[in-house]
């Protein structure tokens, strides 16, 4: 009785990394791990902190990252990260051993890291605790980048892509193109290489926790699995694993539900670009008039800051509030998962953050892809030629394409289509929960935990 109480305050460190397409997946994931019996504490950098108000059952431990403001200011995330993880390795250790020496909580069964921190491992391994790796981005794009990094270290890719070799296919990575990459546009390539070498070794962690569906991803998965030493727990989509309350960095704007329930049955096109893209002032005149041209109602998240210039919607283009009066709104963060479950939301413009595309084929929702950079160009290519759910924007950012694209999703047959295989794969993923692999996975994760 005694064992089974000390089991159940066993506690579980989480180490998201800082952006919201890292924090959403480890917070869903801790909700799950909780609803197993385990004590979840995450410890998070200063910079991008989560708000722990609505995880009331998480402790949330802030450690200094050492960032300077110049650094937070330039928006270079590959920059911060590589030099989180130069920083952070001494206070992570120090935060442990408090952790460590606090009466109810001395016995820290395991570290659970993004791939992209991975200073908690050397800590993790100092203080004689198992670590586990979440990927929480598609396996599909961890072949691409694996591939990158060795063309890369062979000099087979200049840097930025000539135009002769961005629509040449990559050998053996079928459908992608050398455009299609997850190649970073915010550093040099070496210093991208340098993170995401790190980020792909699994070094001395027991296991692989992956953000993705074994029924959407099974052929990437197996060929990981067979040169990964350790267990790959393929557990996505995690977002449906466990109900977690909402880890947003911005505050949700929930007013656009009720504008939603006005709406009719799949009639209307949702639109964002998730949390880190931004556009220049007239891809944002393009966007507008596209779609208050294909005359579907809209729902756009324009995340303040997003667009150069502007600090939300001031740049908008004249005439255009007329011109769509009630068929348009606008907002500045929201609540996604419950948008893309509503009834009246019939496709999703997208950039196919993993995340946002996840969250899409699980509530059956087609999409327009219009990647920026890493590994949303790899998604936008399967979305449209392998999965076939989604239509690829591949031009610049211009109203006559919008408009069409928006049309052949929302009304065209095509469209129709997409929905209909969307639907499938929906279906396939909910199947999943009940007795396939997504089941397997969730205990397997659960019985490797217990037995540390
Ligand atoms: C970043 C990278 O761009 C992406 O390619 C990588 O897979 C994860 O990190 P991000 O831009 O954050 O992703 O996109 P995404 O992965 O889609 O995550 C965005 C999250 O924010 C989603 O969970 C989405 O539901 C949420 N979101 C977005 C909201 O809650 N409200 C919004 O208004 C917009």
């Amino acid at each position: 009785m005694e064992k089974k109480t000390q089991r159940s305050q066993r506690t579980l460190v989480l180490v998201p990394a800082p952006y919201q397409g890292h924090i959403n997946p480890m917070l869903q994931l801790g909700a799950f791990l909780h609803s197993k019996g385990f004590s979840i504490t995450v410890v998070h950098t200063h910079f991008n902190s989560p708000n722990p108000s609505n995880h009331h059952n998480f402790t949330f431990l802030s450690i200094p990252d050492g960032l300077t403001a110049g650094q937070i200011s330039s928006g270079n995330l590959i920059g911060i990260l590589l030099a989180i993880n130069a920083n952070c390795k001494e206070s992570f250790q120090q935060c442990l051993t408090q952790v460590m020496k606090q009466e109810a909580r001395n016995d820290i069964t395991c570290i659970i890291h993004d791939e992209l921190m991975y200073f908690p491992e050397p800590v993790a391994n100092n203080l004689n605790i198992p670590s586990l790796i979440l990927r929480p981005n598609s396996a599909t794009n961890f072949i691409a980048r694996s591939a990158l990094l060795r063309l890369h270290s062979k000099g087979y890719i200049p840097f930025p892509l000539p135009d002769s070799l961005s629509l040449k296919p990559v050998p053996e990575l079928h459908p992608l193109r050398f455009k299609d990459l997850p190649i970073s546009t915010f550093d040099t390539l070496e210093n991208y290489s340098k993170l995401m070498v790190n980020a792909q070794n699994v070094r001395t962690s027991s296991a692989i926790i992956w953000n993705t569906p074994d029924c959407l991803e099974q052929s990437s998965l197996e060929q990981i699995q067979q040169q990964c030493q350790v267990p790959i727990l393929s557990m996505g989509p995690l977002h449906k694993i466990a109900t977690a309350a909402s880890s947003s960095l911005l505050e949700e704007d929930t007013s656009c539900i009720a504008w939603l329930d006005k709406q009719s049955h799949n009639s209307v096109i949702y639109v964002s670009l998730g949390s880190l893209a931004s556009i220049a002032e007239k891809d944002l005149d393009e966007m507008a008039w596209g779609l208050a041209n294909s005359e579907q109602p809209f729902l756009w998240v324009i995340r303040p800051g997003s667009v150069c210039g502007s600090d939300w919607i001031d740049l908008l283009p004249q005439g255009l509030k007329e011109a769509i009066g009630e068929r348009g709104c606008i907002v500045k963060w929201a609540p996604q998962k419950e948008i893309l479950s509503h009834d009246a939301v019939g496709g999703f413009w997208s950039h196919c953050g993993w995340n946002s595309t996840l969250e899409s084929i699980s509530e059956g929702v087609p999409m327009i892809c219009k990647p920026f950079s890493y590994d949303q160009k790899v998604h936008a290519r399967y979305l449209s030629q392998v999965w076939k759910t989604g239509l690829q924007l591949e031009n610049e950012i211009e109203r006559g394409e919008i408009e069409r694209a928006v049309r052949k999703l929302m009304v065209d047959i095509e469209g129709k289509e997409m929905r209909v295989r969307a639907l499938e794969l929906k279906e396939k993923i909910e199947a999943s929960f009940k007795s396939g692999s997504l089941y397997g996975s969730l205990n397997d994760l659960v019985d490797l935990i217990r037995s540390f």
